[in-house]
């Protein structure tokens, strides 16, 4: 069992923290943001994540997880040093590498010989490069391993992944961090550093390509008749295509495929490549927030001038309380510009949007609408009786962006109803 230091501890970073502790490493976990830490010590996680705060919980008590704010000598007693701080999106849609060379520069003092620095962030090609020139020494290893968690179902995705990746010039080096893993039942993929970080890019590029093209079926669906409920399990049960990644909905967001992708596109352009099929699928995405906005002014008569709209859904998708480019956001911006007051609701934010009513349930959010459209998949949305939501609302019209209603049970309680391809 190894000891391991932690930078960054945030979804991606917490998660690896507590199921390295989890599965009998020591860990110290490290954070410069020092509200986030004072409440990690005390078990409490500022995020919502099944499982996560148990885990962390366990292993606080077990003491082999810990944690601290800033860098500290400690850090010269672990054999790997996982970087898990953003790489968030630069004016020019590339990667943005700051949060990556800060923490190396506050580590370097710190590492012990023959230590390993692993890149478990986001990064573009060359930035296991970028590390070890911030470093600069030959007895410190840098090895990319990046990370394919969902958010919503981070602790499972890390314990139980499809596949780890681990890559690096220096062979030894890559199967210590593979053998971080041993107790984990997974294919394990080294490479060299820039195919790692390839494959990251790329997984996250053909997830949101797949998504833009059910978006694509669904508008196909409503042009021809057809449902794309049956079409999207008729194409999923071959094998070739599977069946994950292929429900149709407002567009895609969130803290990865918007970044990534354009990241993506500007790692192939400054190559030499233009990914034109990539920056096809972006545009497509953005068209596809417009088709749930129009949809929404055409159920309340083609202008939503002091139309109130119910919103329910905000973060990117069920499960998590993460808004980072969440679709349900451009889309209340859009009906905001377009003159539309909103009720929002979503069961895991808690703090209002600037110009936005929040309202405490979506119920209240319901009350008077002109117009309800279901932003995010949240189970209890399902759940609404659209007899007594009809009760309560100016007018009958339902958009439900993620198609989980019974559209026939809406209709019959007497309101329009829109899905996607539906
Ligand atoms: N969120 C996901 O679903 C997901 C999945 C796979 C990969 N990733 C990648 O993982 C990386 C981290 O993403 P995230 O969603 O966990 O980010 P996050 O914003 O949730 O967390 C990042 C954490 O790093 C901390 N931090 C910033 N600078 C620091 C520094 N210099 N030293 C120590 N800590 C620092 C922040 O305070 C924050 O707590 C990104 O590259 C992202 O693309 C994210």
């Amino acid at each position: 069992m190894a000891q391991v230091c932690v930078v960054g501890a945030g979804y991606v970073g917490l998660t690896t923290a507590s199921c390295l502790a989890q599965i009998g490493h020591t860990v110290i976990g490290i954070d410069v943001d020092s509200a986030k830490i004072e409440a990690l010590n005390k078990g409490m996680i500022p995020i919502v994540e099944d499982g996560l705060e148990s885990i962390t919980q366990q292993m606080l008590a077990t003491r082999r997880l810990t944690f601290q704010l800033g860098y500290s000598e400690t850090i010269s007693s672990c054999e790997f040093i996982f970087l898990c701080v953003p790489t968030p999106q630069d004016e020019d849609g590339s990667a943005d590498l700051t949060y990556i060379r800060e923490a190396a520069k506050s580590l370097s003092p710190y590492l012990a010989s023959k230590s390993v620095i692993v890149n478990k962030s986001t990064v573009p090609v060359g930035s296991t490069l970028v590390v070890e020139e911030i470093v600069r020494r030959d007895d410190i290893f840098v090895v990319s391993n990046p990370e394919f968690l969902r958010e919503g179902s981070a602790v499972h995705d890390f314990l139980h992944p499809d596949r780890i990746v681990v890559g690096s010039s220096n062979k030894q080096a890559a199967q210590r961090v593979a053998d971080l893993y041993q107790s984990i039942d997974a294919p394990v993929i080294i490479c060299d550093p820039a195919s790692a970080e390839t494959i990251k890019y790329a997984a996250n590029a053909f997830l949101a390509t797949k998504l833009s093209f059910a978006n694509a079926i669904a508008a196909l669906c409503e042009h021809v008749g057809a449902n794309i409920d049956d079409v999207m399990e008729g194409i999923g049960q071959d094998k070739r295509i599977g069946n994950q990644f292929l429900k149709p909905g407002p567009g895609w967001g969130g803290s990865c495929f918007p970044k990534d992708t354009r990241a993506l596109v500007k790692i192939a352009e400054s190559a030499g490549y233009d990914f034109e099929l990539l920056r096809g699928v972006i545009d497509f995405n953005e068209i596809q927030f417009d088709r749930i906005v129009n949809k929404v002014r055409n159920a309340v008569g083609g202008n939503l001038t002091g139309k109130q709209i119910a919103v329910l859904g905000l973060t990117f998708k069920a499960y998590t309380n993460d808004l980072r480019d969440s679709p349900a956001l451009r889309i209340v911006e859009q009906l905001k510009l377009q003159g539309a007051t909103i009720n929002a609701y979503d069961p895991t934010v808690a703090n209002p949007l600037p110009q936005t009513n929040f309202c405490a349930t979506s119920i209240d959010a319901c009350a008077s609408a002109d117009a309800i459209l279901i932003a995010t998949e949240w189970p209890e949305f399902a759940l609404l009786n659209p007899t007594a939501i009809g009760k309560i609302v100016r007018s009958k019209h339902m958009i439900d962006a993620r198609n989980i209603l019974d559209a026939d049970l809406w209709k019959s309680a007497g309101f329009t109803y829109q899905g996607v391809g539906r």
